[in-house]
């Protein structure tokens, strides 16, 4: 090594692949040892601290571009907070210490720890408003479906390309008022809706195994942080997505374009919310069909992390066992 600072791509490889582990591993404990507990804040401050925390130990430049707000209304992993020892290359994070913080509370399934890291300038830079999204899992055209489509040309579309009925189509939403229309539109077209409380990075994620969650598309309107989220995990497990972001004031229009985004209504595809390499991971807080929650056993707490890497195509899930204990207790 001649001593000068490690490329991105190098570092990104195998160094930081583990090491992001560790950092939605320890997030995800915080939260989980508030699970069914009925306080969201609690949780989310749990989660978040520990992300911080374990984030600034890692041997990166990171910026984080999609956060838990921006800097006046969130004090710990804003958009714009520098992280790590700046000691690395320069990245961009994406991040998300406690996804489905109601889940968490109410101790329902798929609540997880995320992150998303890339080269600096890699990830959207998305203010925290909402975001119109449609994604499915891999192995189909480019372009089968989109947002500009009605739901009953994706889904149909989708079902020819699948070579199915329409009504073996499943679409995951979130079961939000807002959904009204769109949720009388899937079921006129006769698929079947998976309607789903919260946590729209695993309904987008679970449509890159159909075959296991049941669910071919998803559709409707989140978070933008999740979207980029979400988008990132694409990038690295296969499939397509568009977001637009829903920008429907004078003041989130403002907010964007001070974040560099001219046109409001643009719709981005997977690979411009989520560009280059990308790394992935999410830890599993409560148990659900992408990853078992964090258990708690005597002296043993055990974890499930998918983690996973757009340039390889690389995905690992890990599966730990931590004994030292007090490394979890706010060290
Ligand atoms: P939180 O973890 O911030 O509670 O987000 C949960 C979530 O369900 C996301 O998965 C989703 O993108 C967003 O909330 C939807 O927002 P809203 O609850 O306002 O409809």
């Amino acid at each position: 090594m001649s001593g000068k600072t490690p490329t991105v791509s190098a570092m990104l490889d195998r160094v930081l692949t583990l090491e992001m582990v560790r950092v939605t591993e320890r997030a995800a404990v915080a939260a989980a040892r508030l699970r069914g507990r009925g306080d969201e804040m609690a949780a989310d401050q749990a989660a978040v601290d520990a992300m911080r925390r374990e984030l600034n130990r890692l041997a990166i430049d990171g910026t984080v571009v999609i956060g838990e707000g921006e800097r006046d209304e969130a004090p710990m992993l804003y958009i714009g907070e520098k992280v790590g020892t700046t000691k690395g290359p320069a990245v961009d994070i994406a991040l998300d210490p406690l996804e489905g913080t109601t889940i968490c509370a109410k101790s329902l399934p798929d609540s997880l720890a995320v992150i998303a890291m890339a080269e600096a300038g890699s990830l959207l830079h998305a203010p925290d408003v909402y975001m119109d999204k449609i994604a499915i899992g891999p192995g189909y055209p480019a372009g089968l479906v989109d947002l500009d489509n009605s739901p009953a040309e994706n889904i149909e579309n989708l079902a020819k390309a699948k070579g199915v009925p329409v009504g073996e189509i499943t679409a995951c939403i979130l079961d939000r008022p807002r959904h009204a229309k769109l949720i009388a539109a899937v079921r006129e077209v006769g698929a079947a809706i998976r309607l789903i409380g919260d946590g729209d990075v695993a309904g987008v994620i679970h449509t890159t195994d159909s075959e296991h969650t049941g669910i071919d598309i998803y559709l409707g309107i989140g978070g933008a942080p999740e979207g980029v989220l979400a988008a990132a995990a694409l990038r690295c497990i296969g499939g397509q997505m568009q977001g637009r972001l829903v920008l429907d004031t004078a003041e989130k229009r403002d907010r964007a374009a001070r974040m560099g985004i001219d046109d409001p209504n643009r719709k981005y595809a997977t690979d411009e919310m989520a560009r280059g390499d990308v790394l992935f991971a999410a830890t599993g807080v409560t148990d659900g069909s992408l990853l078992d929650g964090v258990k708690f056993e005597g002296d043993i707490i055990t974890t499930e992390t998918i983690v996973m890497r757009s340039s390889t195509g690389t995905v690992r899930k890990i599966w730990a066992e931590h004994r030292q204990l007090e490394k979890f207790n706010n060290s």
